[in-house]
């Protein structure tokens, strides 16, 4: 595996690749790898001929309250299971690599309103940090295919929508969660779980499942109220087990809308906090199927 920190070392690993002919996959990730990462590589290896995977923990994404200093870090062991994976290429980009020059006066790339609901609400600058450097990214790396996990369900929505407004050539590729035997989706964030928050984050995932058992009994969602009701049985059940709950709301699929009177294709979106761990998770539910 190519360890490289330039730009320009970055682009003579790419050219010297495409000059053999390769597609070439992507996964940006902020290090401190876990399965659910590893299989984001699993799947950008099948999807094409040349692997790379970038390590930046971008500090836009962070907000002011949180977590940056203390982001967990593990370098070493994130580089040895790449290369056992076969990745060719890891990108170590410093902040001035991705960011030269003062923070304040560059250039930002904002997906709006979408950005701005959900983990964007209460964190305003949150997906205007990850559209950024993505997007930066993507240039640098300019990739044919590049891999997300679904645990971040509005995060892969809001590329989606950067790629398809900004005309990248890029196929963005959605990966199911990887989670542990209880449920609980893999996040780095789970490092600030202690065994007994543990033991009970993974209601998160049970509660998200019931309320999909829920929806299913109906061919399409009844009204508004309907699903009111049942987000706040789900909220009021979360709380009463120990959760902070952000939010949960059953959505569209095609556009993170609330969902409306009508529709099938749908997912519940949920974000809630134990402790110091901000969790999120969602399901996807297709009603109409088998009715
Ligand atoms: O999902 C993440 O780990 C980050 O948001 C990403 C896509 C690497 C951008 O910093």
């Amino acid at each position: 595996m190519n360890k490289v920190e330039k730009i320009s070392s970055l682009r003579a690993a790419v050219s010297a690749a495409r000059k053999d002919k390769k597609t070439i996959s992507f996964v940006p990730t902020m290090g401190n790898l876990h399965e659910g990462h590893l299989e984001l590589v699993r799947v950008a290896k099948r999807r094409a001929d040349f692997v790379i995977v970038s390590i930046y923990v971008n500090p836009t994404q962070f907000g002011k309250n949180e977590d940056l200093e203390n982001y967990p870090s593990t370098p070493d062991d994130d580089a040895r299971l790449l290369a056992e994976l076969g990745v060719d290429v890891l990108f170590l980009p410093n902040h001035e690599t991705i960011y030269p020059g003062e923070l304040s006066k560059q250039t930002v790339v904002y997906v709006p309103e979408i950005s701005d609901m959900y983990c964007g609400k209460d964190r305003p600058e949150h997906f205007y940090g990850v559209t950024t450097v993505v997007s930066r990214l993507f240039n640098m790396v300019q990739p044919d295919v590049a891999v997300f996990g679904n645990k971040d369900y509005q995060q892969v929505a809001i590329i989606r929508r950067m790629v398809e407004d900004l005309a990248y050539p890029v196929q963005i590729v959605g990966v199911d969660t990887q989670r542990n035997e209880q449920g609980l989706a893999l996040s780095s964030r789970n490092g600030y779980l202690t065994d007994k928050q543990t033991q009970t984050a993974r209601h998160l995932q049970a509660t998200l499942q019931n309320m999909s058992e829920s929806l299913r009994g109906s061919s399409s969602v009844k009204s508004k109220a309907a699903l009111a009701e049942l987000e706040k049985s789900a909220k009021a059940k979360l709380k009463k087990l120990g959760f902070k709950p952000q939010y949960i709301t059953v959505a569209r699929q095609s556009d993170l809308m609330p969902a409306k009177k009508g529709d099938q294709a749908l997912v519940i979106l949920a974000a809630a906090s134990i402790g110091r761990a901000r969790l999120i998770d969602n399901v996807e539910v297709q009603l109409g199927e088998g009715i």
